[in-house]
């Protein structure tokens, strides 16, 4: 995986911990982090709740949606840390080619043999079946090539972390000359969707989606962003 530039910690109150005086650090994601990502992953997959309620299966979950970044397709992947304690992070791919190839090494070379066997990875085929029949929409890939997926634990929520991990993050896109950068979410995730807005990131692609509705209890609203990416700040 192609790393980030670590990001200088700042003070930051950090009431949930056990000491104030260890404010979270951005850093660059190591291969050694892909359990804990999973699993945050997976604890944050259905809007900012564990992922349990629509897939049972969750090696296959955090193969599937965590795998390909650690696998050859990410860049610029970031973890905020504290005490040693991950507490969420931001996985992109600079190009959707990329991403793609290092999903198929991940299917074929590892998930299928290791959790096909499971009786979870049954359970989880309504989900899968459902996610391929009704797939988001998306900006237009020419223009935003990269994508990105941000997660926080509950607890580390609401305390400039997003801000942070995203900023960063863009940065190094920014400064790797990607002209722009796409990401799915629902209007769900409100506190996402206020993040974006502050990166002045625009929708650009919206739709009603039954894709969650046997677990959420209702549609969704698939929102599509992107933002234009420049490698001075002042021409964004
Ligand atoms: C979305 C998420 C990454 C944002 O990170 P965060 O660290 O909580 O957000 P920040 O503290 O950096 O706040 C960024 C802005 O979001 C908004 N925001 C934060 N929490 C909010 C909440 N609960 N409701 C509404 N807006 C909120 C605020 O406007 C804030 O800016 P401000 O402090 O200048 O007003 C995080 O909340 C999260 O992981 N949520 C669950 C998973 C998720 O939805 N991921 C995104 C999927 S697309």
């Amino acid at each position: 995986m192609v790393q980030g530039t670590p990001e200088a910690s700042a003070p930051l109150l950090w009431p949930t911990l056990r000491r104030v005086s260890d404010p979270p650090l951005i850093r660059p994601i190591q291969p050694s982090d892909e359990g804990v990502v999973g699993q945050i992953a997976y604890q944050t997959g259905f809007f900012g709740h564990s992922a349990a309620r629509y897939f049972a299966n969750e090696r296959l979950f955090a193969r599937l949606w965590v795998g390909p970044y650690f696998g050859g397709g990410g860049f610029a992947c970031l973890v905020a840390e504290s005490r040693g304690e991950v507490l969420g992070y931001i996985l992109g791919s600079p190009d959707p080619a990329l991403y793609g190839r290092a999903l198929r090494r991940v299917l074929l070379r590892r998930t299928l043999a290791q959790v096909l066997p499971l009786r979870q990875t049954w359970a989880s085929l309504p989900y899968l079946l459902r996610a391929g029949r009704y797939p988001s929409p998306h900006p237009d890939w020419k223009q935003f090539p990269a994508h990105l997926h941000i997660n926080l634990l509950p607890a580390a929520r609401g305390l400039g972390l997003g801000k942070r991990l995203l900023a960063a993050h863009l940065e190094a896109l920014a400064g790797a000359g990607v002209g722009g950068v796409q990401l799915s979410t629902t209007t769900e995730n409100r506190a996402a969707l206020e993040l974006y807005r502050q990166f002045d990131f625009v929708p650009l692609a919206r739709g009603s989606t039954p894709l969650w509705t046997p677990w959420l209890g209702h549609p969704a609203e698939h929102v599509g962003l992107g933002l234009r990416l420049s490698r001075r700040p002042e021409d964004r």
